[in-house]
C-alpha cells in the first residue's frame, strides 16, 4: 500500500497547479488525498475545480477578520480540521501570517515561485520581470514557506530557457508547463518520505 499525504491546497485563482494536483492524485502519478481547498477569493477559478473533483472547499472572507491574523490563525484551524499533513500554497496571493500556522506546519507548507529565487524574491508578476529584463532563462522554484516572503529553504529548482520567447505571457506558459510537473512530483516526494 502506498501511503498517500493528506494535503490541503491554498489557491487564490486560476487553479492550474492545483488542478495539477487533482489530475495527479486521480491517476496515481501523485500519492495524495486532497483534504480540503481553501481560498481567500470567493471568485476563484479554483473553486470550481474543487468542485468537479469532489473536494471540500473552505472560503476564507478576509474582510470578515477585525484582526489580519485571525483570518490566517482561521486557515490554521481549517487545516487542522481536515487533517493537513502538507500545506500547498498554489497562486495563493496572499502573504501568511501569524505564529500558530508557522508552528503547527513548521516545514510542512510549501509554495511555488515561477523565478529561480531568490531572483525576483516577491514579485508577483515574475516572468514579465524576467522578459523584461531580456533575461535568456528563467524557471520555478518550489520552497518551505517561512515568514521570511519568498526566502524559506529551496525544495527543487528548474531552470527554463526563454531565449526565444517573444512576450511575457510566452514565458508564463513555458514555465507553467514545468510547474505542473514539478508540483507533482514535489508532493509526492512528501508522500513518499523523500523530503522532511
Ligand atoms: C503560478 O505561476 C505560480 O507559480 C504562482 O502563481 C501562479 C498560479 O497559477 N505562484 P495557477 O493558479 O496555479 O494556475
Amino acid at each position: 500500500m502506498v501511503n498517500k499525504i493528506r494535503i490541503g491546497v491554498l489557491a487564490s485563482g486560476r487553479g492550474s497547479n492545483f488542478q495539477a494536483l487533482i489530475d495527479g492524485a486521480e491517476n496515481g502519478e501523485v500519492a495524495c488525498n486532497i483534504a480540503v481547498l481553501i481560498t481567500d477569493n470567493p471568485n476563484a477559478q479554483a473553486i470550481e475545480r474543487a468542485k468537479k473533483a469532489g473536494i471540500p472547499v473552505e472560503i476564507v472572507n478576509f474582510k470578515s477578520f477585525q484582526k489580519r491574523e485571525d483570518a490566517d490563525k482561521r486557515i490554521a484551524e481549517i487545516l487542522e480540521q481536515y487533517s493537513a499533513e502538507l500545506v500547498v500554497l498554489a497562486g495563493y496571493m496572499r502573504i501568511l501570517r501569524g505564529a500558530r500556522i508557522f508552528e503547527r506546519f513548521k516545514n510542512k507548507i510549501i509554495n511555488i515561485h515561477p523565478s529561480l529565487l531568490p531572483q525576483f524574491k516577491g514579485s508577483t508578476n515574475s516572468q514579465k520581470d524576467a522578459f523584461e529584463a531580456g533575461l535568456k532563462e528563467s524557471g520555478l522554484t518550489i520552497h518551505f514557506v517561512t515568514e521570511d516572503l519568498d526566502g524559506g529553504a529551496i525544495i527543487y529548482q528548474e531552470k527554463v530557457d526563454i531565449s526565444e520567447c517573444k512576450s511575457a505571457e510566452e514565458v508564463s506558459a513555458k514555465i507553467l508547463v514545468r510547474e505542473h510537473a514539478a508540483m507533482k512530483k514535489v508532493v509526492d516526494n512528501f508522500a513518499k518520505g523523500k523530503i522532511d
